[in-house]
């Protein structure tokens, strides 16, 4: 007898309806805050594969997941992976109310158009600073033309755009009033986010951490910061930047717990399900989904929600990271 669907709900009575879909940990740059210089990344027979992800998401459609962001590493460096953005597209209306990607850009001026062709209305790009040299000291291998190529080319194929800034105390702290100008001189979102300590890297991330509220206060010398009620289902605080209307979020999840709101689970190219970002917590889907099929599939979420832990306990002046795996690993 095939089980009732049921909807994804946790231990703690949250309800699990957005979705973080990694499709790769590679990337083609090496953010310091993200990655090591010398990475290594799965082998491509571990992950699942393109046809797996879209039946993937279309069980959790089933069981109520309204959004499904994309992410990686960089989604867009997998082959084939317009393919993917055209079957979640067609679930759109079908119990999905959005598809959305984290990029870092760099494809953008290739794929944009394909993307929105396929439904992907609202894209969040990776972009820390305008200045291009910093930004190739930032990447280690980005070219800031490019990106900023693409994130036109995003808004010329009608995607809504966000701009993702990872705040860094010696490095970018002095362009949050800039970035937030240029932002809001092309109606584009913008959200400034703590380091997180995720895996590995080089050097101490608690050397450049900078909590959010710094690059508030630096905004707000020179706009007014309006509370807004704006969420995105995330766990950005939204203001409105008065002169101009355009909207910048704040999220810190060091400084400033979220957790009790989550409404996510984070999936691994691998087909891992976590939890939380900040935890090891998490179950394998990718055999149960080749071996097991639907009801095995169901037991296997049912079991990560059970486990599903209350709140990350990210602290950065901890030596060591809160979890081994890098952002790219969980999804960003
Ligand atoms: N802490 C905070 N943000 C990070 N990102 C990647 N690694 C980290 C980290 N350790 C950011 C990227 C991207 C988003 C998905 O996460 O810049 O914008
Ligand atoms: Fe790549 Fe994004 Fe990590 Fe930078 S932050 S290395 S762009 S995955």
């Amino acid at each position: 007898m095939k089980s009732k669907v049921q909807p994804l709900v946790d231990g703690f009575g949250r309800k699990i309806d957005y979705v973080r879909l990694s499709v790769t940990d590679r990337c083609n740059l090496r953010c310091r805050y993200c990655m090591a210089e010398d990475m290594v990344f799965l082998p491509r027979r571990d992950l699942l594969t393109l046809e797996e992800l879209a039946d993937l998401s279309r069980h959790l459609v089933r069981r109520g997941v309204r959004r499904i962001r994309v992410t990686g590493g960089e989604p867009l460096v997998r082959r084939g992976i317009l393919d993917l953005f055209r079957n979640l597209g067609a679930l759109i209306g079908h119990g999905l109310d959005e598809v959305t990607l984290t990029t870092n850009g760099t494809e953008l001026p290739k794929l944009a158009g394909d993307l929105a062709a396929a439904g992907v209305a609202r894209v969040n790009v990776s972009l820390d600073t305008l200045d291009a040299a910093r930004f190739a000291q930032i990447t280690r291998r980005g070219e800031l033309d490019t990106v900023l190529r693409g994130i036109a080319a995003a808004a010329a194929a009608g995607l809504k755009v966000k701009l993702n800034m990872v705040a860094m105390k010696g490095v970018n702290d002095h362009e949050f009033a800039e970035m937030a100008a240029w932002c809001a001189a092309r109606g584009h979102d913008l959200s400034i986010i703590e380091t997180m300590p995720l895996g590995e890297v080089e050097g101490e991330r608690s050397d450049t951490y900078l909590p959010v509220a710094a690059a508030r206060d630096a905004l707000e010398a020179r706009f007014d910061l309006v509370p807004s009620t704006h969420r995105t289902g995330g766990p950005s605080r939204y203001f409105e930047l008065g002169q101009t209307g355009s909207r910048v979020g704040f999220i810190s999840p060091l400084s400033n717990n979220f957790c009790a709101a989550c409404n996510r689970i984070r999936i691994a190219a691998t087909g891992t399900v976590y939890g939380c970002l900040g935890h090891d917590q998490k179950v394998e889907l990718r055999d149960v989904m080749r071996e097991g099929g639907e009801d095995a599939l169901n037991a296997a979420l049912d079991r990560l929600l059970a486990g599903k832990p209350e709140r990350h306990e990210f602290d950065i002046a901890r030596a060591e990271p809160a979890v081994a795996r890098h952002m790219s690993v969980t999804g960003g």
